[in-house]
């Protein structure tokens, strides 16, 4: 079989329902070799929800955000952000990418990282003043790493880096947040730290979409799902689309029935 794939030229087309989306991804297919990990995806991220990523490893759910984020090239597919182009509001999204993929070879403090996300307000100039220091505080107040303020980034636990990259993120005061898994290897106090967290961006009608594999906590987190391997699965509500049916399509029927019984499924 060959696949056609057209060449990625920018926007997509405004209309109904895209247009007020804080992210809307088109036909996106991306390939690192031969064979495409994610293929001909659309999302349509609702504003003020927040949304699970929800699929097997490998299933392409970090290089879905890489792709829509531009950090990784795709084969074909269109992103608009707000209803505009990606470049043009690149700076209302935050991102926290998967653990480990971020190497501290060189000596930075937590505070650094923190302000590292204010970057927009610092100007060019980027003169760092007392104002700014004390957002970059209140930020690691929020996560519980306010003590830490003057660590080394690199010396810290997984789980504390984790609460860093999160305020970061904060300081940022974005409109639309993509967190890839933000619960991976963190324990029970963290993962609540984090939600909470989460929880009063929802509140203040930010946007947050967040890669998850707890299926057992899906329901209580969030209120949108999207189901992926390679390729869409489903997309909608936790009511509409959670179902045991879209997640054995998801997983392949990798999951045992008894892991699905336990869940909280609408029944279908
Ligand atoms: N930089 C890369 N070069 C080559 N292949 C890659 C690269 N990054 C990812 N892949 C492959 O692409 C596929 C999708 O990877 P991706 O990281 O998007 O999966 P994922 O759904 O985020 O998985 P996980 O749950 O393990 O984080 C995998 O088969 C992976 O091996
Ligand atoms: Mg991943």
């Amino acid at each position: 079989m060959t696949v056609e794939l057209a060449a990625n030229d920018g926007m997509i087309p405004t209309g109904p329902g895209l247009d007020a989306s804080p992210m809307a991804v088109r036909g996106m297919t991306v390939s690192y070799g031969q064979t495409p990990v994610v293929f001909s995806v659309d999302m349509t991220v609702a504003e003020g929800s927040m949304t699970a990523i929800i699929g097997p490893n490998g299933a392409g759910k970090s290089t879905l955000l890489k792709a829509a984020l531009g950090v990784v090239s795709s084969l074909a597919g269109q992103v608009s952000v707000f209803g505009k182009p990606l470049d043009k509001e690149r700076s209302r999204i935050a991102y926290v990418p998967q653990r480990a993929s971020v190497d501290w070879d060189f000596p930075t403090r937590v505070i650094d990282v923190v302000l590292m996300g204010l970057y927009r307000e610092l100007g060019l100039l980027r003169r760092i003043r007392g104002q700014h220091r004390a957002k970059a505080m209140a930020c690691l107040e929020r996560v519980g790493m306010a003590d830490f303020a003057d660590r080394q980034i690199g010396q810290l636990s997984g789980g504390q880096q984790q609460r860093v990259f999160l305020a970061r993120a904060l300081a940022q005061e974005a409109d639309l947040y993509l967190l890839d898994e933000p619960f991976a290897g963190v324990d029970a106090a963290t993962e609540k730290a984090i939600i909470d967290v989460l929880k009063s961006l929802k509140a203040q009608g930010k946007t947050v979409v967040a890669v998850h594999h707890d299926l057992a906590t899906v329901a209580e987190y969030f209120d949108r799902v999207f189901l992926i391997n390679t390729r869409k699965i489903a997309e909608g509500t936790v009511e509409e689309a959670f179902t045991a049916e879209n997640l054995d399509k998801t997983y392949g029927g990798r999951l045992a029935t008894g892991q699905i019984d336990q869940l909280d499924l609408v029944a279908g």
